[in-house]
């Protein structure tokens, strides 16, 4: 095995392959180092969202809301159903199925990109004559550059022992093969409300524990209040300002001791999801040894360019500041080995990245809201309109939620926006787009949106902008 890289990638998720290939792509010599491993004994690169997290989960929200839809909503169609039945333990082989495509498409890229993949975990050991040194499987790899893409973990919560048989995290949660009677869930955040709507859907009965007061504190109130309304419609029972005094196993059941102020609770649950938030991953990274300092999370300190402070090391992703966010990974990747190939890149503006919330309905935002917007202090206009007079939404039967645009008032250009409803996922691109171009709301209002379709949406509220609305 050749031992000397111009790149050296620790971590194969969503920014480390794409710093890989794209390092690769620009003629530079890539290794990139993976320690995941499937059920099948194979390498799996792509990290927590091919493995773990994305993509297992929106497969299972697939699943979960065609099992809904099945139900409740072919009737209206005309279409008749008998005897509609769930077998969990499909629903997860066709999870796999997804996840190995995906996983085993990365090694055939990184071979057309002629990456070289090594399965195992790297250490980074330090620095020699000007290039780092890492060690895996017992050898002794160097590289000019290492960008440190080892991800995150999910948070523990403290006396709690994650068993993956009834106390789970997200890795857990996503391999049930039996829809549990009873599920808790400690956090009401994305992975909680996700994972939560799946084993919901399919009949469990689900209550979700979270410790802050306000629901999707990111969200504006009002999108916010909207989504909590549908998702307690939905079944989910939801529970605020929560706090937990203990968490133990009796036999076959978990039992969870809480709080609301004064009033103790106690909850009884056949399976427990502990989603509380994800923390940087560290492994074969000793941050002292190397002389890094860490930053508030724990994670690897660096600067708007992804850079370490320490010559040709760089880290990205899960692992250093921001959103914990795949999409965001990817982009700090492409922008690294840009770097490293000598070419001009910008920081990765965080204003535009979108956040996603693959619930029912969809949430999706970008930018600046208005909360964010009175406490800096920026002059707005804001522009609303609702899936309750677009056509393909009422033909779709989802023509529940909103989409708002935020634009300043001084030049109309589009300072951020939130969907709430049908494919908010793919709808909030085109608000991003936007953003990234600077167009004004009268760029997207003179833009011809097909019809009907959803993203008919986002042109009234653009038109709404600027009091123009015509359906509002
Ligand atoms: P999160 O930060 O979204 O939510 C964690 C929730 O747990 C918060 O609401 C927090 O207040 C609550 N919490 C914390 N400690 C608690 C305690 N002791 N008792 C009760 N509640 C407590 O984190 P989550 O859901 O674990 O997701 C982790 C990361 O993965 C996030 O950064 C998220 O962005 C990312 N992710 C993104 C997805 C997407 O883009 N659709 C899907 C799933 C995860």
């Amino acid at each position: 095995m050749k031992t000397l890289f111009d790149v050296a990638v620790m971590g194969g998720g969503p920014g480390g392959y794409v710093a890989a290939l794209r390092a690769a792509q620009r003629g530079l010599t890539v290794v990139c180092i993976d320690d995941g491993v499937n059920a099948l004994g194979e390498p799996s690169p792509g990290g927590t969202c091919l493995n773990v997290g994305c993509i297992p989960s929106k497969s299972l929200l697939q699943s979960s809301e065609l099992f809904v839809q099945i139900q409740h909503e072919a009737g209206i169609h005309g279409v008749k159903v008998a005897d509609v039945s769930f077998d969990a333990a499909a629903m997860i082989q066709r999870k796999d199925a997804i996840v190995r495509r995906l996983t085993q498409g990365i090694r055939l890229l990184f071979d057309k990109n002629k990456v070289m993949h090594v399965s195992g975990l790297a250490t980074l050991q330090g620095q020699q004559d000007d290039c780092w040194q890492l060690t895996v499987n017992e050898q002794t790899i160097s590289a000019k550059n290492v960008v440190i893409a080892t991800g995150s973990q999910p948070r523990q919560l403290a006396g709690v022992t994650v068993d993956n048989t009834h106390i789970l995290d997200n890795g857990g949660a996503l391999a049930l093969t039996d829809c549990p009677v009873r599920l808790g869930v400690i956090g009401a955040g994305v992975i909680g409300l996700e994972l939560g709507s799946v084993w919901n859907r399919v009949g469990a009965q689900v209550t979700l524990l979270e410790m802050a007061e306000t629901f999707l504190p990111a969200l504006e109130p009002r999108l916010a209040g909207d989504v909590r309304k549908a998702l307690a419609a939905s079944g989910l029972e939801m529970r605020f300002g929560v706090s937990i005094d203990a968490i133990e196993r009796q036999n076959d059941e978990v039992v969870i001791r809480w709080r609301q102020g004064d009033n103790a609770q106690e909850t009884r649950v056949d399976k427990l999801i502990v989603a509380i938030g994800r923390e940087p991953r560290l492994s074969g990274v000793d941050l002292a040894a190397l002389g890094l300092v860490p930053d508030t999370r724990g994670g690897i300190d660096v600067d708007a360019l992804c850079r370490t402070g320490k010559p040709g090391l760089w880290a990205i992703g899960d692992v250093v500041r921001g959103p914990m966010l795949a999409h965001k990974a990817m982009e700090e990747g492409l922008v690294v080995a840009d770097q490293i190939a000598g070419l001009p890149v910008e920081p990765v503006n965080f204003l535009l990245i979108p956040s996603v919330i693959y619930t029912q309905p969809e949430v999706a935002w970008i930018g600046e809201n208005e909360v964010t917007l009175k406490a800096i202090g920026i002059p707005f206009t804001k522009g609303h309109s609702l899936f309750a007079g677009n056509g393909r939404a009422l033909a779709l039967g989802q023509d529940g939620g909103r989409c708002t645009l935020y634009a300043d008032k001084r030049t109309d250009r589009v300072l951020g926006g939130a969907i709430v409803g049908p494919q908010a996922s793919e709808l909030i691109n085109e608000i991003a787009l936007a953003m990234a171009f600077s167009a004004s709301g009268e760029d997207i209002a003179c833009t011809v949106h097909a019809h009907p379709t959803l993203s008919e949406v986002i042109h009234e509220a653009a038109m709404a902008l600027n009091k123009q609305a015509l359906h509002g």
